[in-house]
């Protein structure tokens, strides 16, 4: 029988409780499909780097690399650990180590699920780029607590960066409905954004079969609530990605549904699977957080493995839960209902 070794980092707050549910998903639709997943898990966290005043250990990284993926929860606890340490000492680097360049997050309303938008007729693929641009976390501060204090956040776009990921965007429109939409800011970015739109301008003539269309993101963020029908993928930056997402997340239900794969498409390391949202503080601890969107995760992280069959399974029975109306309203179903509703689908 096939093993996949799965390193799970359930990260903070209510990262723990989502890679719980979604392992038991997991475990059973191994065991339904004839394979068998086996875990370890990875303390790393806020609470970890308070004991040890690291976010992962120096060797983190490698300990990772022989791992066939990576289910993340969330990192991140504010109160204690500021987020540009704790994002910068964990998520962040393992995305760029790993040269997970590709970000996916589908955005598509599940059976049952009402979206706070008039129509449900929408099914967006955002892909993010996701190692560079804005995230690329050169700068730095002078002057620092005088009048004259200046902050400086340098994007960083690549040509090897920029062509990678629109390629990806052009391939994956080319599976499905052939549509593909850049964002960018080219009318206030004059340098990084010009070249993301001379970039996507070199590479269209390789792809005659796919309609591809230059948006702004401002423009995008409205297109995405009044004509979500008119999008199939939609390839961003990094930083303009990711704020599309959590809107791609609200049009489809909430952040409880949004789910995301760090796609490295070479193969050459492990990807990381994980869902769009973060700890959040507010409701942890309580056991109201829904786990759909770490399942859906969960289900990306099969089809990457090969085990399509496993990952529909999983996708069927989410969908068989939310359609007789388990977790769809925000806070109503606990997560434990919600897990067991899914795993009794399965
Ligand atoms: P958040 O996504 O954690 O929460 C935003 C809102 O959505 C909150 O009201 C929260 O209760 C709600 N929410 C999120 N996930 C939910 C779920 N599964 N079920 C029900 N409600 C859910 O965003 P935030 O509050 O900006 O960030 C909190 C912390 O998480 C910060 O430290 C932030 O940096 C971090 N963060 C981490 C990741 C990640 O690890 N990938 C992603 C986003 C934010
Ligand atoms: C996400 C998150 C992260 C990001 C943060 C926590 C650094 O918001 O995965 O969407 O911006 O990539
Ligand atoms: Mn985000």
């Amino acid at each position: 029988m096939k093993t996949y070794s799965i390193a799970l980092i359930p990260g903070d707050g209510i990262g723990k409780d989502v890679v719980d549910a979604a392992w038991q998903v997991l475990e059973r639709a191994a065991d339904r499909n004839n394979f068998t997943l086996s875990a370890t898990t990875f303390p790393w966290s806020c609470a970890y780097y308070k004991e040890t005043g690291a976010m992962m250990p120096d060797d983190g990284i490698e300990s990772l690399r022989k791992f066939d993926a990576i289910l993340l929860g969330a990192v991140g606890w504010p109160a204690e650990v500021a987020d540009s340490v704790s994002l910068h000492g964990l998520l962040l680097p393992i995305r760029k180590a790993f040269v997970q360049y590709a970000n996916i997050r589908p955005h598509r309303l599940l059976k049952g699920v009402e979206g706070p938008l008039k129509t449900s007729k929408f099914d967006i693929l955002c892909i993010r780029e996701n190692t560079e641009g804005e995230y690329s976390g050169a700068g730095g501060r002078v002057h620092v607590g005088t009048p004259d204090e200046v902050a400086v956040e340098t994007s960083i776009f690549t040509r090897t960066g920029v062509e990678r990921i629109l390629r990806f965007g052009f391939e994956q429109a080319r599976l499905r409905r052939g549509k593909l939409a850049s964002v960018t800011k080219s009318n206030a970015q004059k340098y990084s954004m010009v070249f993301w739109d001379k970039v996507t301008e070199e590479l269209k003539p390789e792809y005659p079969d796919v309609e591809v269309t230059s948006y702004h993101i401002d423009a995008m963020a409205a297109r995405m609530v009044m004509a979500p029908e008119s999008l199939d993928v939609v390839v961003a930056s990094n930083l303009f990605g990711d704020i599309l997402t959590d809107l791609g997340a609200a049009i489809q239900g909430g952040l409880g549904f949004a789910a995301s794969a760090n796609i490295n498409p070479d193969r050459s390391a492990p990807s990381m699977f994980e869902p769009v949202h973060g700890s959040a503080p507010d409701i942890a601890h309580l056991g109201i957080a829904n786990p759909i969107a770490a399942m859906w995760s969960a289900a990306m992280m099969l089809e990457h493995l090969g085990e399509g069959a496993a990952a529909t399974g999983i996708m069927t029975a989410i969908e068989a839960a939310t359609a007789s109306g388990t977790g769809t309203t925000p806070g109503k179903d606990r997560t434990d209902v919600i897990t067991a509703t899914v795993l009794a689908e399965l």
